[in-house]
């Protein structure tokens, strides 16, 4: 494979990349390490090309992508007006704006070309702004996209608390937290930006790569789910640890619970800090508590945290896995959005929680193993169900999966956009 590269020398500013083309082989640029990414308008509407500005020994260069052409080119052009933010304010939007959970990962082969280079782990991955910049914007090119998410994952800030992560690939803590002396030991940073340094680094840059183009949104982990991991140790399919002891031992959870929420607290303020648009908070594991467990064990904190917030205009959205069945509750977090999964009907849904509050869902994941008529046939049944009701956003009911191909994800974007415009 040969890539087209435009040469320029250490001395000249980044910008001055005038300098002669050249075709090299893929090879000579392995070892190089990615300084940034750039990002041009190209001269057609519909065409968008990322600049990703390599370093070798012998010079600095700059890879040009291959372009990527949309079907629609809908939302290419430089606006401040975001539609995304519109729909989470309830406004009236020309389209109905989409993003998917865990647009940026492995379905992706440019995700995973990224992830390969330097052969590190998937936490080295987020530490590296530039790396972690540039698999944030490959689903915007890729999908056409109407929101970014900054790369980087839930329990990156627990690291910090004074646990010992790894990814293999699912996350795993050495020492779990068990005992007082654990909860006691663990740490709440003061400066979350200096304690992740990596993540305000990241968001610096692709604000400005994004200005105008697409919002970037900021996320945590809501305390109940990070805390299902920290005190599980790993992935579990009911975390009965955690709820032994939240029903063996309130006070040690509620301690444990204090901690994880002034942590976050101090985490998502720093994200609007550098620079974020919106905020989704993950309650992935939200929906394994009856609703009476909820309101007693989940919501009082996901309300101080969002209490808690440096909101300014930035919208902050809650999206608890499993809500459907205790909507009024989960409303009562105090969310500007809320993110629903697949497992109510949205229409029926908004007539309970009402205009005030935009809603974000809810395709079920496996539909983009389907084909692509019934990909289109599903875009329009969750259409129809929020027609006529401003404040609605496009979105899996959650994470995308691993192996969905990724021509299926680009076509349920272009269908949501295509469908959407009156
Ligand atoms: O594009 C994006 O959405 C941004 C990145 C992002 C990741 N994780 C990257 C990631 C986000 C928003 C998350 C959130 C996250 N992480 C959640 C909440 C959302 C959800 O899916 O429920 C949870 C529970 C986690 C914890 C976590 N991280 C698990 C369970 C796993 C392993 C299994 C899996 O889903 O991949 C991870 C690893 C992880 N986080 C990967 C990515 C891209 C895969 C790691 C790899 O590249 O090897």
């Amino acid at each position: 494979m040969t890539l087209e590269l435009s040469y320029h020398d250490q001395q000249r500013n980044a910008k001055g990349l005038t300098g002669g083309t050249d075709i090299i082989h893929k090879e000579s640029i392995r070892g190089s390490k990615l300084l940034g990414v750039s990002d041009e308008r190209a001269e057609t509407p519909n065409e968008s090309m990322l600049h990703y500005l390599h370093e070798s020994e012998s010079a600095s260069f700059i890879q040009f992508a291959e372009p990527i052409r949309h079907p629609t080119g809908g939302n290419r052009l430089k606006s401040t007006e975001y539609t995304f933010l519109k729909a989470c304010w309830c406004k009236p939007t020309d389209y109905v704006p989409v993003w998917l959970m865990r647009q940026a990962g492995r379905y992706l082969k440019q995700y995973r070309n990224v992830r390969a280079q330097g052969g590190g782990t998937f936490l080295d991955l987020c530490k590296d702004p530039a790396r972690a910049a540039e698999v944030t914007i490959q689903p915007i090119d890729i999908l056409n996209a109407d929101a970014a998410i900054l790369f980087s994952d839930i329990l990156t800030p627990i690291e910090p608390m004074g646990m010992a992560l790894d990814f293999m690939p699912g996350p795993v803590f050495e020492k779990p937290i068990r005992t007082a002396a654990d909860v006691d030991a663990l740490i709440v940073p003061e400066d979350m930006a200096q304690a992740v340094s990596y993540v305000p680094a990241i968001s610096k840059r692709l604000r400005a790569v994004f200005e105008g183009r697409v919002p970037l949104i900021g996320f945590g982990g809501a305390p109940f789910t990070l805390a299902c991991y920290m005190v599980e140790g790993k992935g579990s399919k009911n975390f009965a640890e955690l709820k032994k002891m939240m029903y063996g031992d309130f006070k040690l959870y509620d301690a444990l619970m204090q901690k994880v929420t002034e942590m976050d607290r101090r985490y998502l303020n720093m994200q609007i800090e550098a620079g974020v648009q919106a905020i989704q908070i993950f309650d992935t594991w939200g929906g394994l508590l009856a609703p009476h467990d909820f309101e007693r064990c989940i919501l009082p904190y996901v309300k101080q945290l969002i209490g808690g917030l440096d909101r300014k205009d930035i919208p902050i959205i809650y999206f608890c896995k499993g809500g459907g069945g205790m909507l009024e509750l989960v409303k009562e977090a105090g969310a500007d959005v809320l993110g629903l999964d697949w497992h109510v009907n949205l229409g029926k849904a908004r007539d309970i929680l009402g205009p005030d509050i935009a809603v974000q869902g809810n395709l079920d994941p496996t539909v983009l193993y389907a084909s692509k008529d019934y990909i289109e046939h599903e875009v329009q049944r969750i259409l129809d169900e929020n027609v006529g009701r401003p404040g609605f956003i496009f979105n899996l009911g959650h994470g995308i999966l691993p192996t969905v191909p990724p021509e299926n994800a680009i076509h349920m974007v272009e269908c949501v956009h295509r469908l959407s415009r009156n």
